[in-house]
């Protein structure tokens, strides 16, 4: 449940009532929910209780946010924090669902007799399985109505002279260019950046679709740009050919300046490779951009010690390249996926930063796509597609007593699902009860957040006209008691003041599951199709199942300290403190300090905390 809601707007103007501001942001564009989004912009941005949850180094301007782009653009309206460039690269409305790889690592108990072949094993070795990160798949409405609220909140906390990059492609770029008109104004449009990239393609009816959209937008008068910073090449240089306008009557010397000096880009980027061309930086983030191309945003358009943010930060390229150019940086993203790769990144690349958690409730069971997919499994006797019960409802419980019960479940992928208000206890209550088509007599509405408990329990009993009685449930609590931790077994020694701590053994049953989900699909599809396959294994001690193991020597409880950490890469290679080793883990981390507590990673990204005896 949101602590409070704050405007949108940053200022009311002067003697100006509220609601007059409200209708600056009145819709331009009509869809058919808009005016559920003007409900919204008009109750504010939700504001959820905020937590640190560990601090690398000593700054904590830089901050790193796990939660929803309007959840961190409340919490920075909250803190007064303004922004100075804003880069996003939101989900594109692709149609896509985005997956990681998720690789079982190197057992170091088995490690001896494995290490030669080890050493010669390339990705294509390597046993993996997908897991879901975050989807893409929108009906055009839901998506703009949505990245309205977006781009409303952002404008909240942008400072005067900020200007925003909002990266998109064919899908839906042409839409949100009409959107940013709206939010930002049209005299404030700043340019529109063709990115053109190279590579492979099956388009064989079309010219091949090879370059992204960037809109830029200001808020202010003015605006940071610094042409100079960012200079490039002439293609031809113009002394020798390259025909300026000053080259009929420039002296040689002043061509050879000009040359020099370079040209300020146009507005269409072929010169930055997308990121199959740059290995050195992937770091196995789907939709993960070059490094390159933030560098030419953030040099343009920020100056030293501005804060640059990215609200949908995904591997962090983002705060990365703002750290390297000496600029604060805030990065939220939803997943906890992107959070830990972003962490892990910045460490290797030497920065200080804050990380956040904003309860909003969305953080289960890693990100909000595999919970929805976990969630009809999880809900006892729950089946989808009952005869007589509409899409409207999640599916339906067989209950002894009760007959069907139709049970609704917010999409959590839809942020504007996640709350219980009048509104939807009023859709809930006068059409979709009305509309089954068998007899029910009870109902279950689970929701994430409630408007008001009492209002919608009075709400129920004044306007239920049916014999149906409605449950109201909260899912957090129902999920929360699902989820079960990962065991740890380990032993910590100390010898001349230095400690060995072994792990002997560790079990996930949130691994074992999507392992054994993994196999029973390969099993299947190869009964199917012939085609041998090599179902996942997993030892005993489980070892080859963790990716990082963290030591907090400093805090007992409380905000995160890792003092000593070691990340296990892929190939089985120890990243220690965050610089890669070509030592291979061997069950253990040393530390000069006592181990307060210890924290484990799986290789799907769960965490398990132990505090040490
Ligand atoms: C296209 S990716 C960004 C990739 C990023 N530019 C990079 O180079 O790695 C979009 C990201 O938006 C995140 N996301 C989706 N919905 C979000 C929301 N409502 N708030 C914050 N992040 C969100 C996803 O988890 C994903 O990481």
């Amino acid at each position: 449940m949101p602590i409070k809601y704050i405007p949108y707007i940053p200022n009311t103007v002067e003697g100006q009532a509220v609601l007059d501001n409200f209708s600056r942001t009145r819709r331009v564009l009509r869809y058919r929910d808009n005016d559920k989004i003007y409900d919204r912009i008009k109750r504010g941005m939700p504001y959820y209780e905020v937590e640190q949850t560990e601090q690398i180094g000593n700054n904590t301007e830089n901050l790193v946010i796990r939660g929803e782009c309007i959840s961190a653009c409340a919490y920075l309206k909250e803190q007064n924090i303004k922004v100075d460039l804003v880069y996003i690269d939101p989900p594109f409305a692709s149609g896509a669902d985005y997956a990681k790889k998720v690789y079982i690592r190197r057992n170091p108990k088995l490690a001896e007799k494995i290490a030669n072949a080890e050493q010669k094993m390339d990705n294509s070795e390597l046993q993996a399985f997908d897991e879901k990160m975050y989807g893409d798949i929108w009906k055009k409405e839901d998506y703009l109505n949505w990245m309205y609220e977006n781009l409303q909140a952002i404008k909240s906390i942008m400072s005067d002279t900020a200007s925003i990059y909002v990266h998109l492609d064919w899908h839906i770029g042409h839409y949100v260019k009409i959107l940013m008109d709206e939010v930002f104004g049209e005299d404030n449009f700043v340019n529109e950046i063709i990115w053109a990239y190279t590579g492979p393609t099956n388009q064989k009816n079309n010219f091949p679709r090879k370059h992204d959209n960037i809109f830029i937008y200001k808020v202010g008068f003015e605006k940071v740009f610094n042409g100079d910073g960012i200079r490039v090449k002439f293609k031809k240089s113009t002394k020798s050919g390259g025909k300026t306008a000053l080259s009929g009557k420039a002296s040689d010397e002043v061509l050879e300046k000009l040359d020099k000096k370079g040209k300020i880009p146009e507005d269409w980027w072929a010169d930055i490779a997308d990121l199959g061309k740059v290995h050195s930086e992937d770091v196995g983030y789907s939709t993960q951009k070059p490094e390159k191309l933030l560098e030419r945003i953030i040099k343009a358009s920020s100056n030293e010690g501005m804060i640059i943010a990215d609200f949908f930060g995904g591997s962090g390229v983002t705060a990365k390249v703002a750290s390297d150019l000496g600029r604060k940086f805030i990065h939220a993203d939803i997943g906890v996926n992107s959070i830990q790769t972003v962490r892990d990144r910045l460490i290797s690349a030497g920065a200080e930063f804050a990380v956040m958690e904003i309860k909003d409730g969305v953080n289960l069971f890693r990100n909000p796509v595999q919970t929805m997919d976990k969630l009809a499994k999880l809900i006892p006797g729950l089946q989808k597609n009952t005869e007589g019960i509409n899409k409207f409802w999640f599916g339906a419980i067989q209950d002894s007593k009760k007959g069907t019960v139709p049970v609704y479940v917010p999409n959590l992928i839809d942020s504007k699902e996640k709350i219980l208000d009048i509104p939807l206890i009023n859709k809930i209550v006068n059409q979709e009860l009305q509309n089954l088509e068998i007899e029910v007599k009870k109902a279950i509405i689970y929701y994430i957040d409630i408007a008001d408990y009492k209002e919608i329990q009075q709400f129920i009993k004044d306007n239920n006209a049916t014999q149906i009685k409605v449950e109201l449930l909260d899912l957090k609590n129902f999920l929360h008691d699902i989820v079960v931790e990962d065991i740890v077994e380990y032993a910590t020694t100390e010898t001349d003041g230095n400690y060995t701590t072994e792990i002997t053994k560790f079990a996930s049953d949130r691994l074992i599951q999507k392992i054994g989900e993994f196999n029973e699909k390969g099993n299947s599809q190869s009964l199917k199709n012939g085609k041998e396959f090599n179902p996942i294994k997993i030892s005993e001690d489980g070892l080859e199942l963790i990716e990082m193991i963290s030591l907090d020597s400093t805090n007992k409880t409380g905000i995160w300290q890792s003092d000593y950490e070691i990340k296990i890469d892929k190939l089985g290679y120890i990243i220690f403190n965050g610089t890669k080793t070509k030592d291979f883990w061997d069950g253990k981390i040393e530390s000069k300090k006592k181990p307060l507590r210890l924290k484990i990673r799986n290789i799907s990204g769960d965490e398990t905390i132990i505090e040490t005896k």
